[in-house]
């Protein structure tokens, strides 16, 4: 949350203070300074751009980095031919790499037209050696360089970046630290992203996050439910609690609280309708979760939980822990004790010493679950991951062919279970007038499906309920009936 301070009384001829938030309101007052210069020279305000790839934690992330820019005086543009611009990077798959140097071919253009343009790069590609030893060699024209533990820097970053000469690297191993009270600038007023905890102790022997986001560690309950009251009042009603396996939250703190425990409290706060969260390891989801979801009026019918491979044998060498028998009785279990939730899914293909049997396997789950969605990825090898040193890497075109059955099947049974709504009335959170046809209002679910319908603008951000009548693939088209004042889930309502 952001501290009410007022930049213009930090004095400036002080020492920077050591202390943590504080250090970066001083250098934020200081690149107002600058910003103001500008403005004198140049006759208008600089602008800036922050671009994200990857996972909803970036696209938070990304907020935050907006939200320091503008209290410093930045104009936000999305156009990148900004005065400053920052890719938040991902590094979770190799492409997402390569679209990172696609993009920043595209920057260096920009960057001759305004000479004065700063370049960023921060995120989690930024946290291994082999990128920064790429950038420093051969993209030169970058101006600055951060990773993922120390975002709330960029004022102080900015700062030296605008003193120096060439570019400014810092980039953390690890950290306990997490800095809170720094400006944030939301994309969505009614909506918020809400980080619970960072980093991740799972190591699966593909995953290259643990290595990039560092151990695990849970923000305080009372600061993450006091973040969520502000949002509240500032209008937000429907938050999503963020953390590479939210299960574990909580464990380490000084007085361990579970996740369902911080759930409970979230709950009790008033005025907020819709409670997310994302990401669920199958191995730490609790019966008391499940009850606690069960019992809720606010938590959305939805769960995301990653399956990754249906075959035992793979789930071993992917350092899992749970077997494709584990797994299924969990889903059975989630869909026994709430009937309306939708279950979606991350599923890898490819992975070293995959066979065609694994792959039935994979699809085995898939046929037995029913996925609302999932998210099919062919696998990536990510140097220093354990699977990255596996001598039986699976050849291209085998790949490809289990990735195509996987991914035709998973269309098939989320086409399915989707349609399976028709008919019936939903409670959505209207998020914007949709952009094909302005008439349209989109919504979403408490099960996370798209209902597009006709309705006013005014109504972005509000609850409706709506009737599903035409399901279109995916999502639905339906019509408006009434707008709700409070959570409803009674008599069959999704
Ligand atoms: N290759 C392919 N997919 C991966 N994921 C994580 N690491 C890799 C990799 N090396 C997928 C997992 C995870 C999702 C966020 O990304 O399915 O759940
Ligand atoms: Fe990666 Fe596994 Fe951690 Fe998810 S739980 S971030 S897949 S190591």
């Amino acid at each position: 949350m952001e501290q009410e301070i007022d930049l213009d009384k930090i004095d400036l001829n002080a020492e920077p203070p050591i202390e943590e938030p504080d250090r970066q309101y001083y250098y934020m007052a200081k690149c107002r300074e600058w910003v103001r210069e500008f403005e004198q020279i140049n006759g208008r305000v600089p602008t800036c751009c922050v671009t994200t790839f990857g996972c909803q934690m970036n696209a938070r992330d990304s907020e935050k980095l907006t939200g320091i820019l503008r209290r410093v005086g930045y104009e936000v543009t999305e156009d990148e031919r900004a005065d400053f611009v920052i890719f938040n990077t991902c590094t979770v798959r190799d492409n997402a790499n390569q679209r990172v140097y696609g993009r920043l071919g595209e920057l260096k253009n920009h960057k001759k037209r305004n000479p004065a343009m700063k370049i960023a790069l921060c995120g989690c590609m930024m946290q291994e050696p082999s990128v920064i030893e790429k950038l420093c060699s051969s993209y030169r024209f970058v101006d600055l360089v951060f990773g993922t533990h120390n975002i709330f820097k960029l004022a102080e970053l900015l700062w030296r970046c605008f003193q120096g000469q060439g570019m400014v690297v810092d980039i953390w191993e690890d950290t306990d630290q997490i800095v809170e009270d720094l400006p944030v600038e939301r994309k969505y007023p009614f909506k918020s992203g809400v980080n619970i905890m960072f980093g991740c102790n799972n190591f699966c022997s593909y995953c290259i996050v643990p290595y990039v986001r560092g151990r695990e560690r849970s923000r305080e309950p009372g600061d993450i439910l006091e973040e969520i009251r502000r949002l509240v009042s500032e209008g937000v009603v429907e938050v999503m609690l963020l953390g590479q396996n939210v299960n574990s939250y909580g464990r380490n703190l000084a007085e361990p609280i579970t996740f369902a425990q911080l759930l409970r409290e979230v709950e009790k706060i008033e005025g907020l309708r819709r409670i997310r969260f994302m990401t669920s390891h199958p191995k730490d989801l609790s019966d008391e979760l499940i009850r606690v979801m069960k019992e809720s009026e606010k938590i959305c019918r939805h769960l995301h939980l990653p399956l990754q491979s249906g075959s035992t044998r793979i789930l071993e060498r992917m350092n899992r822990r749970y077997t494709k028998e584990q797994y299924l009785a969990l889903a059975e279990k989630i869909r026994r004790e709430i009937p309306d939730i939708a279950i979606t899914t991350d599923i890898i293909v490819g992975f070293p010493g995959e066979t065609p049997e694994d792959v039935e396997d994979t699809l085995d789950v898939i046929r037995r679950v029913k996925y609302d969605n999932a998210f099919t990825f062919v696998y990536s090898r990510r140097t220093g991951t354990p699977a990255a040193a596996m001598a039986d890497q699976v050849p291209e075109d085998r790949v490809r062919e289990g990735f195509d059955r996987v991914l035709k099947l998973v269309q098939d049974t989320a086409r399915e279970r989707v349609a399976g709504y028709q008919g019936r009335e939903a409670e959505v959170l209207v998020e914007e007038v949709n952009i094909h046809d302005g008439g349209l209002l989109t919504g979403r679910m408490s099960n996370n499906t798209l209902v597009h319908f006709p309705g006013e603008p005014e109504l972005v951000g509000r609850m409706v309920r709506v009737s599903l009548d035409q399901c279109q693939g995916f999502y639905y088209m339906g019509h408006m009936k009434t707008e709700t004042q409070s959570p409803d889930k009674a008599g069959g309502i999704l």
